[in-house]
């Protein structure tokens, strides 16, 4: 190789960075963002004129790779395969009858969940409140994909509904739980609603926390309870989306986070760690707006602990 063929090479290579860089970042195609602020005019754009705006923007290179070419819920194009693969997914995952189905499910993470929180605690002091979490409902949604009978040709979009699912509900999650360790006497009231709800020991079922007015109201951050975040008739919040292509799992979400809430603070006050200051409500934006220094917990059990049990 003498160095002409070198100096090719290297132009190559550079050229290909620069490629790879802008496509990265573009999608390959020039963009222009824009930001809408205005909560009448995100109406008008997301809900009264839903169509126009209901397809995604162009993916980079890894985006492809990862939405399979625009072959999943979240990816695919407005039109007829988003319809199909969405009314699927409705119908194979997020309907009531399917949900009810699912109790075991939760019924089985939550007991994992606790589990594997008080052994982290008792190993380290603390609690990595996003990781446990993270794990938590992931393993929810596989056993939902895979403990049902679901074709293979339906595995792909499996994948996206984890990363759709796991990092909003956990990222609510540690916000909620943060918020609780700043003010002890909202967790204390949550405790009580719980405890008043579904006693100290007994299961608490699907059923008992659709009954938890002070739980949700404070999910929805104190916005109250008759808050539409459909954004049907008009916008306050949106957590979810809206129009079109709002979250398709919205129900099923709120239940794993008020599920998982429940049961955290019924059996465990959440503190700080020993020796630690307050949370840092810094915010950071990764898929969704994370806490830039991920929560750390302290707990105390609220009543005689379990002895801590591989599972
Ligand atoms: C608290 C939990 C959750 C939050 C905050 C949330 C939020 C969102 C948001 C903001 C969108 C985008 C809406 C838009 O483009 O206008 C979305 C879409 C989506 N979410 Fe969720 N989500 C949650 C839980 C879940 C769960 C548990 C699943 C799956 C089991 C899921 C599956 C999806 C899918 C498939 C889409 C794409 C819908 C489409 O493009 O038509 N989400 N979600």
């Amino acid at each position: 190789m003498d160095v002409n063929d070198v100096l090719l090479l290297a132009s190559a290579v550079v050229l290909g960075l620069v490629w790879w860089r802008r496509c990265s970042k573009t999608g390959g195609v020039d963009r222009t963002l824009v930001i809408v602020t205005d909560a009448d005019l995100i109406h008008d754009a997301l809900v009264k004129q839903g169509p126009m705006f209901a397809s995604r923007p162009a993916d980079s290179p890894i985006r492809l790779l990862f939405s399979v070419g625009k072959c999943t819920v979240n990816s695919a194009p407005y039109g007829p395969l988003w319809r199909a693969l969405r009314r699927n997914f409705v119908a194979e995952i997020v309907s009531p009858q399917r949900v009810k189905g699912f109790s075991w499910i939760r019924e089985w993470a939550m007991g994992n969940h606790l589990r594997r929180i008080r052994a982290e605690h008792a190993k380290t002091g603390a609690v990595r409140m996003m990781a446990s979490c993270r794990l938590t409902i992931c393993s929810i949604l596989i056993c939902i994909c895979f403990g049902a009978k679901i074709p293979d040709e339906l595995i792909v979009e499996i994948e996206e509904v984890m990363s759709a699912g796991t990092d909003t509900s956990a990222t609510a999650l540690e916000w909620v739980m943060m918020h609780l360790i700043l003010d002890p006497a909202a967790q204390e009231r949550v405790y009580d609603e719980v405890v008043a709800k579904a006693g100290k020991t007994a299961r608490i079922t699907e059923a008992d926390v659709e009954a938890l007015p002070y739980l949700q109201r404070f999910l929805e951050g104190g916005e109250g309870h008759d808050t539409d975040i459909t954004g049907t008739r008009a916008l306050r919040m949106m957590p979810f989306g809206a129009g079109r292509r709002i979250c398709p799992a919205a129900t099923l979400g709120v239940l794993h986070i008020q599920l998982t809430l429940a049961n955290m603070i019924r059996e465990l006050r959440w503190t700080p760690p020993a020796g630690e200051g307050p949370p840092d409500p810094t915010e950071t934006f990764a898929f969704t707006v994370v806490m830039k220094n991920s929560l750390r917990a302290g707990i105390v059990e609220r009543n005689q602990p379990p002895p801590v049990a591989a599972h």
